[in-house]
């Protein structure tokens, strides 16, 4: 993994013009649907931050292991891929958008297959290792905000300040139907289903598991809407 130039230089550009009365590094962490997607992203905004969504790097490994007809057990073909992949985030007019190897690729993995393969990939020591430098290396120059799993626990376990957002089964499955729109290929059960997969996946593998780091304020937002929740969390950042 080229860890060089991992922000394409007009983002680089454009991140070091923010000014940040606070230097904070900020991280949320929590299961899918729980939310953490759209308010990091508003939090980051408010805060004039850089916004890093982490499982778009998981997805963009999950998808070059799929369309390269990757067996995702066979290690080895795993590492070799991990050390030749090169992930580079770029803000264009169309918001964030993941470069694989020089190809956008931010419309390609969010399909279920490579949410599914993006848990799988996830739980192999090669693809943690290959990312956590790299990740680490993004979260250097602080005002940020980092979405993920592990981002609390693993990656910044000296995080400014820490989130671990959560909200029950049903409402994440709701969310991220209604997400999908019209035309999903999945019924609201599947993707219940899916989730319940991904979230055993995610919180029982040996590395990195998903879980709250012990600082972490723990936010339920079943039954809160967005605007209540980022409030709050500038709040608490703000009082930090
Ligand atoms: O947040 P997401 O649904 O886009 O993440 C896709 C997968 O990537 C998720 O199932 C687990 C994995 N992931 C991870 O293991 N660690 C992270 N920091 C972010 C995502």
């Amino acid at each position: 993994m080229g860890l060089n130039n991992f922000f394409c230089s007009r983002t680089t550009q454009v991140f070091e013009e923010r000014v940040s009365m606070k230097k904070f590094l900020i991280t949320i962490d929590g299961p899918a649907g729980s939310g953490k997607t759209t308010v990091s992203k508003l939090l980051a905004k408010r805060l004039n931050y850089k916004y890093i969504d982490t499982g778009a790097l998981y997805r963009g490994v999950a998808f070059e292991t799929f369309s390269q007809g990757i067996d995702p057990e066979l290690e080895t073909d795993l590492e070799t891929l991990c050390d030749r992949i090169d992930l580079k985030f770029e803000i264009t007019e169309s918001g964030l958008r993941l470069f694989s190897n020089g190809k956008d690729i931010s419309d390609q993995i969010r399909t279920p297959e490579i949410s599914m393969m993006a848990s799988r990939v996830s739980a192999k020591p090669c693809v943690r290792g290959c990312l956590l430098g790299l990740q680490k290396k993004m979260g250097q120059e602080k005002c940020a905000v980092f979405e993920g799993r592990d981002m609390g626990t693993v990656v910044f376990p000296d995080a400014d300040v820490k989130f671990f957002m959560m909200a029950s089964i049903k409402e994440r499955a709701l969310r991220r139907f209604r997400e999908m729109g019209p035309d999903s290929s999945q019924t609201l059960e599947e993707v219940e289903q899916d989730m319940m997969k991904r979230d055993a996946n995610d919180s029982n593998r040996d590395i990195a598991p998903l879980k709250p780091a012990p600082d972490a304020i723990k936010i339920d937002t079943t039954h809160l809407d967005i605007e209540t929740v980022v409030n709050k969390m500038a709040q608490l950042i703000e009082a930090k």
